[in-house]
């Protein structure tokens, strides 16, 4: 845990300088509007520690696989979202001095993060070893109101001299990712054109040729008043320059407005991506910087409108809920559906920007609330798309007839993941793609999307479960073998608890789709069924056979559920009494240790109480909440938010409030002491659940919400926002009281404490809790 970051509602603040800290900070800070994302790097050359990162969303990079001794069945290759051209540099010296942190005095150094208008700021004083003095203030943002443009305003002023100070604005396109497989570049320049003030390079990826288009402009002012300079023009092989060279005196506040633009060939011919980058990059610059930054910020206020949470009388928590849910805005806008949400975002390399499990089980119900059915509705037809593959990857492992395994990790419906140990048998991931159907269904009302999409990915799914199963003679039951739950820090185990219970849940609500669409839509019906040669008879006799005679691990003299079969045998211990400098143990205890152990990274068992709540009684989930958190390590970012929503339900908000706090503060504060890969993105949107299911009490049964609100001690009120039907509703609670706001002009079905009302458009309910 390091929180070197100070709080404030609505600002990250990093103050004074730490290059130790530097690549923590830089995804800390990073920015992103959809499309692409930027570390917060420096503009100016660094020569410290930091991992240069610009991205640009579903460009990637399929690095062909690593391994000692192949198997078969490993994936080809592991796609690596593609760290793309640096488009922010601009060298600076001054009177010749390169100016570098990593080599100078840094006083008065702030990082700020603003989070309400969605852009980055920099100052620092620096004394270089020739004694010059400048102040510098760097501020920039990634349009979320055009999302190819980037701005940066990046300003100098001469503290105790006369002199001059070279700018070399640069676009440099020669980038390696850090976790490449072999080390290769992934680009090849295609052309590049460089002119006084404004620079193009089009750059290609070696495999899958994804074309991209990066230019700069830029303009300067001094005092305020645009000055004209004539450049040097610099190019060499992938990188493009302007060398300019101002004389300034102490004092002048001389400013280099950068502007630029990405523009790629997944969403622009590519015989015209130059001229797009040029009249992009024009229309940029002749709005200026102010105007573009004005825009940006009024794009983030109608977001906040629609998706803020207020937490008063906490600044920690109000802080670090507003950072979650400024980063998950920023990653994913729901906008096209061929995007998706990889776990670290575009603020590191870290699992390769690709999509895991993460989207359907954490991220999908941020989304269902927050934006709206249609931007939910992309993400599922993602998964749609890639059916075809997900039947291609389980054929790949020796499944047939139209068996579905959709990857743990991909970019395109292909299994790409680079642990084949582990996450190979995470085949639970299949179980959390039905339930996200059956989520986005029960909360839209959407049925439809049964009939158009989602029973075919049903049948899919369960024709895999069919298959994966097998049935024990010596427990005249069934059962699954080998695989991995959702708990990581266990490897092929057999029976696990979970991944029994969502594959019996997922055949079950096929069966019930397959009624449904029969009876609202027999002409459909019978188009899927020749379409994917459905043997109604055998099939779902098999299935049915499945659901009644699963056998799920249970301790016989406690009544819990077992995590897998064994779970008991292993020594019992708690986390607590880990020697405290021996955590992470993922960072300190060899892998066969902690495979022995009965330590529990994420929820396992409480994932599945979690989804499937309605069917377990309070006692069952208490008894297992109570036996398993205590030898929970949450060592992934996904495990305290879940912890603490049940933890809420359970009414034990002290608890809840502790797994909250740590759940969202997890990279502000760097808990597991790895932020400098880059944040956790997909559990943000868990941490947004704490709030909204844990506290909030929300649900959804029988196209109705419901709220049941409690508020940790340490909170004098807090509110969120959800759209319901078409409704928008605002949540407030305090201790004394609960308002329920209509914001919309539709009336909405809500149970509140358990009680009906039917709340008109602009109305409100309050009622008293104390
Ligand atoms: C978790 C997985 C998750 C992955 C990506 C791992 O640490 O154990 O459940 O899918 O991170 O977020």
């Amino acid at each position: 845990m390091n929180s070197y970051i100070k709080h404030h509602e609505w600002l990250i603040i990093e103050e004074g300088f730490h290059p130790e800290y530097n690549r923590a900070s830089e995804s800390i800070f990073a920015l992103g509007n959809g499309r692409m994302g930027q570390r917060a790097n420096f503009e100016e050359r660094y020569t410290g520690d930091s991992l240069q990162g610009s991205y640009i969303a579903g460009i990637y990079y399929p690095d062909k696989t690593r391994v000692g001794w192949w198997k078969i069945g490993y994936p080809e290759y592991f796609a690596k979202v593609l760290n793309a051209a640096n488009w922010i540099g601009i060298d600076v010296e001054i009177d010749k001095e390169p100016l570098d942190l990593a080599e100078c005095e840094v006083e008065d150094f702030n990082r700020i993060l603003n989070m309400k208008e969605g852009y980055l700021e920099r100052t620092f004083v620096a004394r270089l070893t020739n004694g010059k003095v400048i102040r510098v203030r760097a501020k920039r943002f990634l349009s979320i109101a055009d999302p190819d443009i980037g701005a940066i305003q990046y300003s100098v002023v001469p503290q105790n001299f006369n002199g001059e100070i070279t700018f070399t604005p640069y676009i440099d396109a020669d980038i390696r990712n850090e976790d490449a497989n072999y080390n290769e570049k992934f680009w090849d320049e295609v052309c590049k054109e460089t002119h006084k003030g404004e620079a193009y390079i089009v750059t290609k990826t070696k495999k899958l040729d994804f074309f991209i288009c990066t230019g700069m402009m830029y303009a300067f002012h001094k005092n305020g008043e645009k000055i004209n300079i004539n450049a040097v023009i610099i190019e060499k092989k992938k990188y493009t320059a302007n060398k300019i060279t101002v004389p300034v005196k102490k004092g002048e506040d001389l400013v280099i407005n950068k502007y630029a633009v990405n523009v790629s060939s997944t969403n622009y011919e590519k015989s015209q991506l130059l001229k797009e980058a040029k009249s992009k990059l024009a229309g940029a610059f002749l709005k200026g910087f102010e105007t573009l930054l004005k825009e940006h910020a009024d794009a983030w206020s109608e977001k906040w409108k629609e998706s803020d949470i207020e937490i008063s009388g906490d600044v920690a928590a109000q802080q670090a809920i507003r950072f979650n849910i400024f980063q998950l805005n920023q990653t994913y806008t729901g906008e096209d559906e061929r995007l998706n949400i990889g776990p670290k975002g575009f603020t590191g390399e870290k699992y390769g920007g690709s999509t895991y499990w993460d989207t359907e089980a954490f991220v999908l119900p941020f989304y269902l609330s927050t934006a709206g059915p249609k931007v939910a509705k992309n993400l599922l037809l993602y998964r749609y798309r890639h059916l075809k593959k997900a039947i291609e990857n389980a054929e790949k492992l020796g499944f047939s007839d139209g068996a579905a395994l959709f990857p743990m990790v991909t970019m395109n419906g292909e299994e790409c993941h680079n642990e084949w140990e582990i996450t190979f048998e995470e085949i639970h991931r299949n179980g959390a793609i039905a339930f996200a159907i059956f989520n986005y269904i029960r909360y839209t009302g959407d049925k439809k999307y049964l009939i158009d999409y989602g029973l075919e990915v049903l049948i899919g799914i369960s024709r895999f479960w069919g298959q994966r199963v097998n049935y024990s003679q010596v427990k005249n039951q069934y059962v699954i073998l080998g695989v991995t739950g959702p708990n990581e820090y266990e490897n092929n185990v057999d029976n696990n608890w979970y991944t029994n219970t969502i594959s019996t849940w997922t055949l079950t609500y096929t069966i019930e789709s397959m009624d449904y669409v029969k009876r609202v839509d027999s002409e459909k019906f019978k188009q899927l069924i020749e379409k994917l040669a459905f043997n109604v008879t055998e099939e779902l006799k098999k299935w049915k056979d499945i659901i009644d005679n699963m056998y799920y691990p249970v301790d016989g003299e406690t009544g819990i559920f077992l995590q897998q079969e064994g779970y008991m045998d292993k020594e019992q211990q708690l986390a607590e009494d880990i020697n405290p400098g021996e955590r992470p143990i993922n960072q300190n205890w060899s892998w066969d240790r902690i495979l022995r152990s009965c330590f529990i990274k994420q929820a396992d068992v409480m994932h599945g109480l979690h989804l499937l709540e309605d069917r377990y009684d309070e006692e069952t989930i208490r008894k297992n909440f109570y036996f398993y958190e205590p030898r929970t390590v949450h060592e992934s970012s996904l495990s305290p938010c879940i912890y603490s929503i049940v933890a809420a339900k359970l009414c034990d908000i002290q608890k809840s409030y502790e797994l909250y706090l740590r759940a969202s503060r997890l990279d502000l504060d760097d808990y597991n002491n790895e932020v400098s890969e880059g944040l956790h993105i997909t559990s943000m949107a868990g941490t947004w659940l704490s709030i909204v299911k844990g506290f909030g009490g929300m649900q959804v049964r029988d196209n109705k919400i419901y709220f049941k609100p409690q508020i940790p001690e340490q909170w004098k009120n807090y509110s969120f926002m959800v759209h319901f039907r078409g409704s928008l509703l605002k949540v407030s609670v305090s201790n004394l009281e609960v308002n329920v706001f209509n914001l919309s002009d539709q009336s909405v079905a809500l149970v509140l404490f358990n009680k009906e009302y039917k709340l008109r458009g602009n109305e409100e309910i309050r009622i008293k809790v104390n």
